[in-house]
């Protein structure tokens, strides 16, 4: 390890343990081992603590903290009794490692162990999840954050990171046994009742504590399995400083921050000069108070920043669209809406029986896959250095954080119009009977997951793949 990189894990860990939130364990080494496992951790204050399935002990599981171009090495042991595997959501990594139980790997069976080894090309917040029965690994508590720093990492007093998900517990605060119904794979998916933060149940008794003027880097991940949430900072104005871990041109954040399942925000907040107490809310639904802003102190400094400044981008093929090859992707499914005829695995069939039958509700160009049968054709095959454009045609009632593996991608187009201001994403949120254009260059060799990232919709139909060769 660099003198700089120890210096600056020491120093981040130091102010990490002035907040009150979980901690987040910067100052731990980086593990070069995950063990999926089954234990018990506190999730509500009060009661029981909940049977969860997490990485090394905890839920969230450790923070993978690299450097650009480092080289990752992380031996996964699979200690649950199910097979498993790990996937790098964002993380551009070679197709061998990227985790997809039958198509880029075969998943790990119980006792068994797999060294994921790749290089971090791009700088970012990212996370990392299983990709096997992940509607129940995932909403179970295996998730953590991966982070790789900037070669001149943002100044800012501090930096916390928050990895956002829910459970659904029991009034014994233990989970509700109904993985993969029908019903949540049609519909909105299986939703929590408890948001948590850092695997602790969210609410006003999770308290930020920050001094007068003081500048902090949060990075959010939105580790739900089929949660969208909406994250209002009352009495403050964060700015929005990179989006699915790009940086974007710093912008102050004037309504609720979407952020669906997959989703990766990083905000810079600035403590106001006096002290109080602010809520942070979920707008979605009824809305849900998820913490507590508290600024008390001696100011850090004699007034607030101004704008910060931008990050720095990583090396991405910006696609031309002129020249770009044209691909249609419809969805079709739900339970408002189930198609009639189409293909399952790459057969005609009379959808409706045949994907009630297995459990299927959604189709993508009329044809529904599921994991354990990934006998389909690819949406897509694509040359190595393609540019493209896929129209996604959202033809269902819900909407869809659709992510895709492997690449970054722009928004070009919402409903038949261009869009001025591209960002890069990994997973974008496709509303309800929404058009939209993106477009990429396939740049990275493989059979790649397209897929929604309400994990629900992905087992009940909804993942597809795209081969670049
Ligand atoms: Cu975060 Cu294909 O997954
Ligand atoms: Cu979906």
């Amino acid at each position: 390890m660099s003198l700089n990189r120890r210096r600056f894990l020491q120093s981040a860990g130091a102010a990490a343990g002035s907040a009150l939130l979980p901690a987040t364990p910067f100052a731990a080494p980086v593990p070069s081992e995950l063990v999926a496992g089954v234990f018990r951790q506190q999730v509500r204050d009060r009661g029981a603590d909940t049977a969860v399935w997490g990485f090394n002990q905890s839920v969230p599981g450790p923070l993978l903290r690299f450097q650009r171009g480092e080289e990752a090495i992380v031996r996964l042991k699979n200690r649950l009794p199910q097979p498993t595997t790990v996937h790098w959501h964002g993380v551009r990594v070679p197709n061998e490692m990227d985790g997809v139980p039958n198509v880029t790997q075969e998943a790990l069976a119980p006792d068994a162990e797999f060294t994921y080894r790749f290089r971090t090309h791009d700088t970012g917040t990212y996370w990392y999840h299983p990709h096997q029965s992940s509607f129940e690994q995932v909403p179970r508590g295996l998730y953590g954050a991966l982070i790789v720093d900037e070669d001149r990492p943002l100044p800012v007093d501090r930096e916390l990171v928050w990895v956002l998900s829910d459970f659904k517990l029991g009034s014994d605060n233990q989970p509700v046994e109904d993985f993969g119904k029908v019903v949540d794979f049609g519909s909105g998916g299986r939703m929590g009742n408890t948001i948590a933060i850092n695997g602790k149940a969210a609410g006003a008794q999770q308290r930020l504590q920050l001094r007068p003027n003081e500048r902090v880097r949060l990075r959010l991940v939105n580790a739900s399995s089929a949660r969208i949430l909406a994250l209002d900072f009352t009495g403050h104005r964060p700015w929005v400083v990179s989006l699915d871990g790009q940086g974007v041109k710093p912008r102050p954040l004037r309504a609720p921050l979407v952020l669906g399942g997959g989703q990766r925000a990083d905000l810079v907040l600035d403590a106001g000069a006096g002290s109080g107490e602010f809520a942070i809310w979920d707008r979605r639904d009824q809305g849900t108070r998820i913490a507590t802003l508290a600024c008390a102190g001696s100011p850090v400094r004699a007034r607030v920043l101004g704008t910060p400044p931008a990050i720095a981008a990583n090396r991405i093929l910006q696609p031309d669209l002129q020249r770009a090859t044209r691909h249609f992707l419809v969805f079709e499914g739900g339970v408002l809406g189930m198609p009639a005829i189409g293909q399952v695995d790459g057969r005609p069939q009379d959808v409706k029986s045949i994907m009630e039958r297995h459990g299927l509700s959604w189709t993508m160009n009329y044809t529904a896959q599921h994991e354990h049968a990934m006998m389909h054709e690819p949406l897509f095959h694509l040359r190595r250095g393609e540019h493209v454009v896929v129209k996604m045609l959202n033809r269902t009632e819900f909407e869809h954080p659709m992510h895709l593996h492997g690449h970054f991608f722009q928004v070009v187009g919402l409903d038949g119009r261009p869009v001025g201001e591209r960002v890069w994403r990994d997973t974008v949120m496709m509303a309800p009977r929404q058009e939209m254009d993106i477009a990429f260059v396939a740049d990275n060799v493989g059979e790649w997951m397209f897929h929604c990232h309400i994990l629900d919709h992905a087992a009940g139909g909804m993942m597809g793949t795209v081969v670049v060769e």
